[in-house]
């Protein structure tokens, strides 16, 4: 959502990466630019490598070749280097993953305690505005299973935000909730995109996509078949498979 984001440093980077799941060539050199403030969103079919994408980005899964470069360094290939730069890559997935019984406030202030040795008291006070500001402060002293699905992923954007992430990636965000939980996931996006969070974005919230993306990848097959503004994509997509993929959803 930012207007400028020439001549910077790309917050992610991959150069020519490539991955085989055995015989299965998952991700065919795919070279992807991230530039901070950008709101990407990666579409596509079922099975095309999206996840798989989105998860080498921090190395929970390995490449075969290539490289992913977070503001410009290679990323570690293991060991507390590694630990460090993941923490600075928050995930939200399609299942929420917060700690069943810990409270609210307590998987929030986790990783600020853990993993950045943030104090107790100044990680709380930070969760509470966190929980604030995705709607879900009066519920910090209960249990997720207390939660609906929309307040759970909240807390999880909550959660990944309280590490203070040089990006954000989303990995289905929406796609396990009850259809009215949707949209309250999605606002808490909306506002995150206008603050400027550098997101990688895979959904099928098309009408989200058109109104947050800056730009739309469109996988196939491994492969980034076609990128380009919302506007374009949407409204004039260059290959069959675009067109073929996007008469599919329609209507849904
Ligand atoms: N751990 C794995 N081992 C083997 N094959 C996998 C594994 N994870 C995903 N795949 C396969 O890789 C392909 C891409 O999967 P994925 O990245 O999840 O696609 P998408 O997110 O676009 O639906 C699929 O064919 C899937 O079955
Ligand atoms: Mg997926």
């Amino acid at each position: 959502m930012s207007l400028d984001h020439t001549d910077e440093m790309p917050v992610i980077e991959l150069r020519h990466v490539d991955k085989h799941y055995g015989d299965l060539h998952v991700l065919r050199d795919i070279n992807l630019k991230v530039s901070r403030g950008e709101v990407l969103v990666v579409i596509g079919p079922s099975g095309s490598g999206k996840s798989t994408m989105c998860r080498t980005i921090n190395r929970l899964e390995t490449i075969d070749s290539g490289e992913v470069l977070i503001e410009g360094k290679p990323l570690p290939r293991e060991g507390r280097e590694l630990a460090a730069m993941r923490a600075e890559l928050g995930m939200v997935f399609q299942s929420f993953n917060l700690f069943a019984h810990k409270t609210i406030l307590e998987n929030v202030t986790l990783g600020p305690i853990d993993v950045l040795g943030m104090k107790r008291e100044e990680a709380e006070r930070r969760a509470m505005e966190l929980l604030a500001r995705v709607g879900v402060a009066e519920q910090a002293d209960k249990v997720p299973a207390q939660l609906s699905g929309g307040q759970q992923q909240r807390v999880a954007i909550a959660r990944s935000l309280a590490m203070n992430p040089k990006a954000m990636m989303f990995d289905e965000p929406t796609s396990a909730l009850d259809p009215e939980m949707i949209n309250e996931v999605l606002d808490v996006m909306v506002e995150l995109a206008r603050g400027g969070m550098t997101m990688v974005v895979i959904t099928h919230e098309m009408n989200f996509a058109r109104r947050v993306a800056d730009r739309v990848v469109f996988m196939a097959d491994g492969q980034i078949v076609e990128e380009g503004s919302p506007d374009e994509f949407f409204d004039h997509p260059k290959t069959q498979r675009a067109r073929d993929f996007l008469d599919s959803i329609k209507g849904h």
